[in-house]
C-alpha cells in the first residue's frame, strides 16, 4: 500500500492493490522466471504516443501460457470464490449489446463446471481481483513495469487502483455497451473477438450529461445507438494481441468462433480521478437548471469543484467506488440529512393546512 500526495487537494491518496490470499499452496506457484520476458512485444510508439489519449493495439508473448489453460483458470475461479463470492462473476446465455448492466450477471458457485463447458454453454465468466493469487499478482506487475518503460510515464505514482481480472467467454457472446473509468490494457490470450471503439469526445456519441451521470454511479446512463455505429472503430483482437483502451471511450465487444480468454490490467490513475469530481459537481448543476462548464475549459472552476469534493472524500478509500465516488456521496447524505427537516417541516404545515 502506497500514499501519494495529490497536488490537486493536498490530500493523501492511496494505492490499493489486495493483499494475497494464504489459501494460494506455495508449491503450486510459478516461478517468476516463468512470465515470459518481456510480456509485450513489438513497436512501442504508440505507447509514447497514445497513452492516456487514444486507444491502440501491441502484440504479446501471453497466449498459451500455462495460467491461462481452463484448469488453472477453474482452480483460480473457486479459490477466489472461496475468498468472496463477488469477485466472480458468470452470465449464462447470451444476450443483446444493447443490454443494460442492471441485468449483471449471477454468481455461481459452480463455476468449474461453467468453464468446462465453456465452447459451448454460451456463458461468459469475469475472475476479478486475479491479482489475490501471487502468480497472477506477478504478472500484473510485470506488466505495469513494462507499461512504465514503454510510456516513459511512472504510473505507480499516478495510479491510485490496480487490478487485474480475467474474462472467459463461449463462441459469440457479447459484451454490452458501456464505458469504464479506468484505463485498460487487454491480452487476448486465447480465441478473436472484435471490439468496437467510440470516441469519448465525439458529443454525438458521448453527451456531457451522460458522462456527469456515469461518475454519480449510474451504469445505466449510455444508450447504444444503432446509426452510431458507424463511428466505431473495430479493432480485430486475435491471440497474442492486445489493446489499450483510454479512460471513457465507450464499447463493445463480440466474440468470434471459439472460446476466449483475455487478461485486463486495469487503473485509475489521479488526474482522472479529479477529473471525476468536476463531472460530478456538474451533474448537480445541471439538475438545478444551469450550464455547468466542462472539465479542461478553466482550471480556476474546475479546482473550485475538485477541492469542494475533496473535503468531503476518503483519505483512505477501502475500495475503487470510495476512489471515486466517496466525496460527492458523503455530499449527497449531507444535503439529505440537512433538508430532512426542511421536508418534514412542509409535510407537517401541508397536514395542519387540510386539518
Ligand atoms: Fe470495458
Amino acid at each position: 500500500m502506497v500514499f501519494l500526495e495529490s497536488s490537486a487537494n493536498n490530500q493523501k491518496m492511496e494505492v490499493k492493490t489486495m493483499s494475497p490470499m494464504n489459501s494460494f499452496p506455495l508449491e503450486e506457484s510459478i516461478a517468476k522466471s516463468d512470465i515470459p520476458n518481456p510480456i509485450i512485444k513489438g513497436d512501442f510508439l504508440d505507447f509514447r504516443k497514445k497513452f492516456n489519449n487514444s486507444p491502440f493495439m501491441f502484440s504479446h508473448n501471453l497466449a498459451g501460457h500455462p495460467l491461462f489453460e481452463l484448469p488453472r483458470l477453474a482452480k483460480l475461479a473457486n479459490t477466489l470464490i472461496a475468498d468472496k463470492e463477488s469477485h466472480v462473476m458468470c452470465k449464462i446465455g447470451n444476450f443483446p449489446i444493447d443490454q443494460k448492466w442492471s441485468v449483471r450477471p449471477n454468481k455461481v458457485e459452480q463455476v468449474a463446471v461453467v468453464i468446462e463447458n465453456i465452447e459451448t454453454s454460451n456463458s461468459w465468466l469475469l475472475l476479478q481481483d486475479t491479482q489475490l493469487d501471487p502468480e497472477y499478482k506477478a504478472l500484473m506487475e510485470q506488466i505495469i513495469t513494462e507499461a512504465e518503460n514503454h510510456t516513459g510515464i511512472p504510473l505507480r505514482k499516478e495510479i491510485t487502483w490496480l487490478e487485474a481480472f480475467i474474462f472467459i467467454a463461449s463462441p459469440h457472446t457479447a459484451t454490452p455497451y458501456h464505458m469504464d473509468s479506468e484505463q485498460n490494457f487487454i491480452f487476448q490470450i486465447r480465441g478473436e473477438k472484435e471490439d468496437n471503439l467510440f470516441d469519448r469526445r465525439d458529443r454525438s456519441v458521448l453527451t456531457e450529461s451522460e458522462i456527469e451521470r456515469f461518475y454519480i454511479g449510474d451504469r445505466e446512463c449510455l444508450n447504444y445507438q444503432e446509426e452510431n455505429q458507424c463511428k466505431a472503430t473495430v479493432y480485430h483482437l486475435t491471440q497474442g494481441t492486445g489493446i489499450y483502451h483510454p479512460v471513457n471511450d465507450p464499447h463493445w465487444v463480440r466474440n468470434g468462433n471459439t472460446y476466449t480468454v483475455s487478461l485486463t490490467v486495469l487503473f485509475y490513475m489521479r488526474q482522472f480521478d479529479l477529473r471525476a469530481r468536476v463531472y460530478q459537481v456538474n451533474h448537480y448543476l445541471r439538475k438545478l437548471g444551469l450550464n455547468p462548464t466542462p472539465p479542461g475549459k478553466s482550471v480556476l472552476i474546475d479546482n473550485i469543484k475538485i477541492h469542494t469534493v475533496g473535503l468531503f472524500s476518503k483519505q483512505k478509500p477501502e475500495n475503487k467506488n470510495d476512489v471515486l465516488r466517496s466525496g460527492i456521496e458523503r455530499i449527497r447524505s449531507l444535503v439529505a440529512w440537512l433538508g430532512a427537516p426542511l421536508k418534514l417541516g412542509k409535510k407537517i404545515f401541508k397536514k395542519i393546512e387540510k386539518s
